[in-house]
């Protein structure tokens, strides 16, 4: 133990585990006390306790909305980048123009498009799924083009909204790639205004039941996310996502994840990319 680090025994990180468990789905394994002591530890010395077992009592009995949000964030992990699995992009691309060959005007005269990004961290996510699809179709402005992106994790969604990352952000990226962003002085690097407004970014919590939107999506990524749950969790929340893509559509999901108990409407089409089935054709294959 560090000094100044507050102990936390195994009773308490039980509680810990008990608590992002049931508030997230987030199963913590035995491998994140450290991380725990030294994040939880921060909101200790800020609340001015003297335990974790004093900091879960606070929680429990008079802590604040603000409070228990400051909890999850401290717990959740946020790793993400640009282009991350490119795989991933190519795919969307190529479905995408086959979308824009046969798709039909909307209500509003124009083709509709939607896309969401659900656990979309720092925003890394959906901006790569803008730039790269308005790079491969400019004529994507004329349409009701619309790209959803949500987290738990209310930091992470604020700093995405603000569309501005350090520079050293697009390091490995290719020179086209790089040049989709604008420079905004002192080593940062701003998202173009086209690719901003495309997005909506807000909170959520993908444990709630019901989510607020009704879809539906035409591909949804939900990558590097699920595998944070168990797996009766990741199986429900898969099959949750199911229900709200196209028929046809596309799930895309992290490289170590599958869909396990949740995959009954999907079928595998490429590496961790999953085709939505028609109701029809789920049935007829269940
Ligand atoms: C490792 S990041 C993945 C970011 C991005 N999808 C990617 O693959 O690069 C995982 C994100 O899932 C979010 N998350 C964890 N539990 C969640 C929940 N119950 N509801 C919504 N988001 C959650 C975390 O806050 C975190 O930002």
């Amino acid at each position: 133990m560090e000094q100044g680090e507050f102990a936390l025994s195994d009773r308490e990180f039980n509680r810990v585990k008990a608590r992002v468990y049931k508030e997230a789905g987030i199963a913590l394994s035995e491998a994140k006390r450290t991380l725990v002591v030294s994040r939880l530890g921060k909101l200790i010395r800020t609340l001015r306790l003297n335990s974790f077992d004093d900091y879960l009592d606070h929680l429990e009995r008079q802590g604040t909305p603000a409070d228990a949000q400051d909890f999850i964030n401290a717990l959740t992990t946020n790793l993400t980048r640009f282009w991350r699995e490119d795989h991933h992009f190519t795919h969307l691309e190529t479905y995408v123009g086959q979308l824009m060959q046969r798709r039909p005007r909307g209500e509003n005269g124009r083709p509709k498009l939607r896309i969401w990004s659900a656990g979309c961290s720092t925003g890394q996510e959906p901006y790569t799924i803008a730039l790269h699809l308005l790079a491969a179709f400019p004529e994507l402005k004329r349409w009701d083009f619309r790209i959803l992106a949500t987290d738990i994790d209310t930091n992470v969604v604020a700093k995405a909204a603000s569309g501005t990352y350090p520079e050293t952000e697009l390091s490995g990226l290719s020179p086209q790639q790089m040049a989709l962003f604008e420079r905004a002085g002192g080593g940062q690097v701003r998202i173009p205004a086209a690719a901003r407004e495309l997005i909506a970014f807000k909170p959520l919590n993908l444990m709630n039941n019901p989510w607020p939107m009704r879809g539906p999506f035409d591909a949804v990524f939900c990558r590097n996310v699920a595998i944070y749950f168990d797996k009766p969790t990741q199986g429900e929340l898969f099959a949750r996502l199911g229900a709200l893509i196209v028929p046809d559509g596309f799930l895309y999901i992290g490289h170590s994840e599958n869909l396990g108990a949740g995959g009954g409407n999907f079928k595998l089409v490429g590496k961790t990319i999953y085709q939505a089935r028609a109701q029809q054709k789920a049935r007829d294959a269940a």
